[in-house]
């Protein structure tokens, strides 16, 4: 497996959606990531580029696709080190805008950022992203896992970027991207949805919202895409999944 191993998931003539590769070693203890590039019409968008220990790696994946001055926009799903740590590496490569929840951009700081007129709050009343005029879909993910969190839905590849939603802590095996077979990839997800999405109401919430865009992709900021089958009976097993706060008892164990 190599870091140069990008992979597009989607492309027409104006627009490109990229898988940007993996973790050449697999480190003990830390959590295996996906990042994406969006092109379009030549300027670019990544979506969770990720914390400091990736950063060559990353900035060497969306090198081969595009100048790092034709990157135009940052999408952060939410907060976490792991998607948003190296904030302040990128916006000094780069001319980007930061698109991120208005709960968070207090915190930016902490990560070494201080330049505040090159973020943009995401809020219920702002959810607008575009590139060059076209318009992606902001959709709110609160409380799955972060309160203020959202995923992204590309209209003209149909791909949804879900941050932490689907999300598996897995070793790409060098062959395929994909978790074709839900029941046999299903025990992958169970832990982390349990404990950190917050409810089995919010997640039917969610699907509700996702599922009438029709996506043809669901793409995790961690481990394997769901397509097809996988794709439907993914979000099936999510909107009925107890979780979170409906497990009270398990977290905090019975009195
Ligand atoms: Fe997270
Ligand atoms: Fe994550």
């Amino acid at each position: 497996m190599s870091g140069s191993n990008t992979q597009v998931l989607f492309e027409s003539q104006d627009h490109k959606y990229i898988w940007l590769g993996a973790d050449e070693v697999e480190e003990k203890g830390v959590i295996r990531t996906n990042q994406y590039l969006i092109i379009h019409k030549g300027k670019g968008i990544l979506l969770d580029p990720g914390g400091l220990h990736l950063f060559s790696r990353v900035v060497s994946a969306v090198s081969q696709h595009i100048s790092l001055d034709n990157i135009e926009a940052i999408f952060y799903s939410h907060q976490d080190p792991d998607v948003s740590s190296g904030i302040a590496l990128w916006l000094g490569i780069c001319n980007a805008r930061i698109y991120i929840s208005q709960l968070w951009t207090r915190f930016l700081p902490h990560f070494g950022l201080f330049d505040s007129e090159r973020i943009i709050s995401l809020s219920e009343e702002k959810l607008n992203l575009d590139l060059g005029g076209y318009a992606f879909k902001v959709i709110p993910s609160h409380f799955m896992h972060s309160v203020g969190c959202y995923s992204l839905f590309d209209p003209l590849s149909s791909i949804l970027f879900t941050g932490d939603i689907g999300a598996a802590d897995m070793a790409y095996d060098g062959n395929t991207l994909f978790a074709d077979n839900f029941e046999a990839h299903k025990g992958s997800l169970v832990g982390f949805h349990k404990r950190y999405m917050n409810s089995r109401k919010v997640c039917a919430r969610w699907v509700s919202m996702v599922r009438p865009l029709e996506p043809t992709l669901i793409a995790p900021q961690h481990g394997p895409l769901f397509r097809k089958d996988s794709l439907r009976s993914f979000l099936t097993w999510l909107e009925n999944l107890e979780c979170g706060t409906d497990l009270l008892d398990t977290f905090y164990g019975r009195n």
